[in-house]
């Protein structure tokens, strides 16, 4: 028989009530998930209460001074601090997202903390991700013979992208259902430096809404401008600063948006937003990374702070991209 209800040794309690810190003037109260496997005990939902004087802005940086100062059991995984690895993704007020990047001052009242919904819990926040793994595994998100996302990756890059930008504008996204999935052999740029050349077969994905481009200036480089026009009219707009690791996931940003101008840059174009006004910006820039990291000597460093031109350096002027409707 289908059971509609947790069971009942998973069902959480009310747990401790922590004491308040003495002599705080702004304090926040904090309801957090625990369990730990070797109490055989069941879940419960302890309350904590932050000297927000005393603590950074996220809510990372609560459960930090939680752990330092109030309860040094409480567990958690986190690494980089800026939400780039993904190990302190949790369930916060509603919303999975990354403990590091989530703002305690975007969440109004108190502050409900649980892990990832929908994976085993190994103990208190920390979720098993062992099955997550082999999913990754098994979607193969990169290509071999190429340096770039596979189309599966480029997928669930997308709908981790809208899912955080959701937070500010309201967008929505293109079920998997409505992707059409199609297998094609692919020789990528790691392929051709095979001797003989290497190809893999990959899959390629097709939606099922059609989206135009109704401008190239035909720059096959940086400086490259596109406009794609979405099904949709009444859909936010898009400027996307963009390198080659966007191509993947455009097919699927049409779905979220009505117009998107796609420029390949690894600067910012701050004259081009002036003039789009879009809904949102989304900066795609790996090679902008990269660049500082690798390549300081021979590929361009981003001048966002020298305000580049975009007419000039793209060619294209803004009265062009006004009649792309
Ligand atoms: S700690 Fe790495 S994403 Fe939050």
């Amino acid at each position: 028989m289908v059971e509609l209800a947790l069971p009942k040794n998973s069902r959480p309690t009310i747990g401790k009530n922590w004491p308040r810190p003495d002599k705080a003037a702004n304090v926040r109260e904090f309801r957090i998930y625990r369990w730990n496997p070797d109490d055989d005990a069941n879940p419960r939902i302890d309350t904590y209460y932050i000297d927000m004087g005393d603590c950074g802005p996220m809510v990372l940086d609560a459960l930090l001074w939680i752990k330092n100062k109030i309860d040094p059991t409480l567990t958690f995984r986190r690494s980089c601090r800026e939400g780039i690895c993904g190990s302190c993704a949790m369930n916060i007020d509603g919303v999975n997202t990354l403990a590091c990047t989530k703002d305690m001052a975007s969440i109004k009242s108190t502050i409900k903390i649980f892990p990832l919904p929908h994976l085993p819990v190994v103990k208190d926040l920390v979720p098993d991700l062992t099955r997550f793994y082999a999913q990754h595994a098994s979607i193969e998100p990169y290509l071999k013979t190429d340096t770039h996302w596979s189309a599966q990756g480029a997928y669930v890059a997308y709908k981790a992208l809208i899912e955080s930008l959701r937070e500010s504008v309201p967008l929505q996204d293109l079920p998997e259902s409505e992707i059409v999935w199609k297998q094609k052999p692919y020789t990528g740029d790691l392929g051709v430096r095979f001797d003989p050349e290497r190809s893999e077969t990959i899959w390629t994905a097709q939606t099922t809404e059609p989206y135009r481009l109704a401008y190239n200036n035909k720059i096959y480089d940086r400086g490259a401008v596109h406009v794609f026009l979405g099904p949709r009219a009444d859909l936010p707009t898009c400027v996307l600063l963009r390198d080659s690791f966007a191509n993947a996931m455009l097919p699927f940003l049409m779905r979220s948006f009505s117009r998107i101008v796609a420029v390949s840059t690894l600067s910012c174009f701050y004259d081009l937003l002036e003039a789009e006004r879009p809904d949102v910006v989304i900066t795609m820039i790996v090679e902008r990374f990269l660049a500082s990291f690798y390549y300081q000597e021979t590929i361009e460093l981003p001048r966002d702070h020298e305000n580049p031109s975009f007419p000039k350096d793209t060619e294209t002027d803004f009265a062009t991209l006004a009649q792309c409707k």
